[in-house]
């Protein structure tokens, strides 16, 4: 889970990484009570900044200056609602102005082919790394870390002396490179990113701006992370089929997938992606693997969800049949088909293979239900759902 700006610099604040004041507001109005807040009435400068989970913001216009609380809301209005690369602002963070001396850049990241992680910084950060890191990267140091260790201060040491820090605040920054390591092994991250940490003219180091990724699968580590996801932004269908635990993706297409063990779904949806390429382009339409289990009700669950993806137009549940056999599978898409009634309107390929598939299919063609078709093969439902889905488009 990526988080937006200003939750990085909650996470960093409650771990002792300096950041400075600010405060989320989604009108005007809050932004200049929010602008207000942070100058106290002193003559000073404040920074608006959307809050969009995508790079390049200060280019596109996302971050500006105010000098006063009305200017403050004004830079608010232009900005929320803007479109940066595809993603609306719908907040904007106020934060209190930095009197920047210099800029440089950190971040620590999971490197999976190397098994460990990646700790890069440079001494030239700001809007530019990008570019930086292509056009002189020497100048973007690159130090493995040991998981075991993790950065340490011998670590942050050599970190500071790779990037080459000047000495007067190579030791601050390495204190400060040790508190983001605490964010990124305490919070469970993937990445931790500040760019920029400047230098102010008073010789602080501050992290000005956060980029943080939490690692999904140690969510169960930390029940308050759930309160850091997107709501608004969660896929709707995505939202729904995880409210009733179900393994599922979204994707981009027309078939509608059912498989058990995420193994035989990836597959399947390579076949079908396949099989569409002769049926007019269809694609497979979502992942969705109902597990070992494969009950009437998690059956129901899972082609409630897909059928209710407007762009499906078929079905292809194909399954193998193992400590749940193909009969018990059988008798599940029957139910399900029963308890979804009228709400179940378009075509359903089968396929069931593995233990007892006799029965199975034996049940499903007695049910005789008019939206299902039999399939024997893999390769043959995957090119008959296609087929249906590309006819009913
Ligand atoms: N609180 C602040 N005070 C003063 N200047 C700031 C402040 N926040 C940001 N800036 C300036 O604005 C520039 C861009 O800000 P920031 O790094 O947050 O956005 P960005 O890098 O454009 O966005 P992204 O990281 O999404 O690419 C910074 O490099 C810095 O010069
Ligand atoms: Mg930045």
């Amino acid at each position: 889970m990526d988080l937006f700006e200003y939750q990085a610099r909650d996470i960093f604040e409650k771990h002792g990484v300096p950041v400075l004041g600010g405060v989320v507001a989604t009108t005007p109005e809050e932004a200049r009570a929010g602008a207000e807040q942070l100058l106290g009435g002193r003559p000073g400068v404040v920074v608006v900044k959307a809050q969009v989970k995508t790079g390049g913001r200060g280019k596109a216009g996302g971050v500006k200056l105010a000098r006063s609380a009305d200017e403050a809301a004004q830079h608010a209005e232009a900005i929320l609602g803007m479109d940066i690369k595809g993603h609306t602002v719908h907040r904007v963070m106020i934060a209190a102005g930095a009197k920047i001396a210099k800029e440089y850049y950190f971040s620590v990241l999971l490197d999976r082919a190397e098994r460990r992680y990646l700790a890069m910084a440079s001494v030239e950060g700001g809007m530019e790394i990008e570019q930086l890191a292509v056009e002189r990267p020497e100048a973007l140091a690159k130090v493995a870390v040991d998981p075991r260790t993790g950065i340490d201060a011998a670590k942050a040491d050599e970190i500071v002396r790779a990037a080459g820090f000047d000495a007067d605040v190579a030791p601050k920054v390495a204190a400060v490179l040790q508190k983001l390591w605490d964010v990124y092994e305490n919070e469970d991250a993937t990445l931790v990113e500040v760019n920029p940490l400047v230098l102010t003219e008073d010789g602080e180091i501050v992290a000005l701006d956060g980029k943080v990724t939490l690692d999904g699968n140690a969510a169960f580590r930390h029940p308050d992370h759930a309160a850091l996801e997107d709501a608004e932004a969660a896929d709707p269908l995505e939202a729904a089929a995880k409210a009733k635990d179900l393994n599922y993706v979204k994707l981009d297409g027309q078939v509608g997938i059912i498989g058990n063990g995420a193994g035989l779904v990836m597959s399947t949806l390579d076949v079908v992606a396949y099989a569409g390429e002769a049926h007019g382009g269809v694609k497979p339409a979502n992942f969705l693997d109902i597990g070992g289990g494969a009950s009437a009700e998690v059956m129901a669950a899972g082609l409630d969800i897909i059928l209710s993806d407007p762009q499906v137009k078929a079905v292809f549940v194909n399954v193998f049949g193992g400590i749940t056999a193909c009969d018990a599978v059988a008798n599940g898409i029957v139910a399900a088909l029963e308890i979804l009634g009228d709400h179940a309107t378009k075509p359903l390929v089968v396929r069931l293979d593995g233990n007892n598939v006799l029965e199975g299919r034996r049940i499903l063609a007695e049910a005789g239900h008019p939206l299902v078709t039999l399939a024997e093969t893999m390769d043959g439902g995957a090119d008959k759902a296609a087929e249906l889905a590309h006819a009913a488009a």
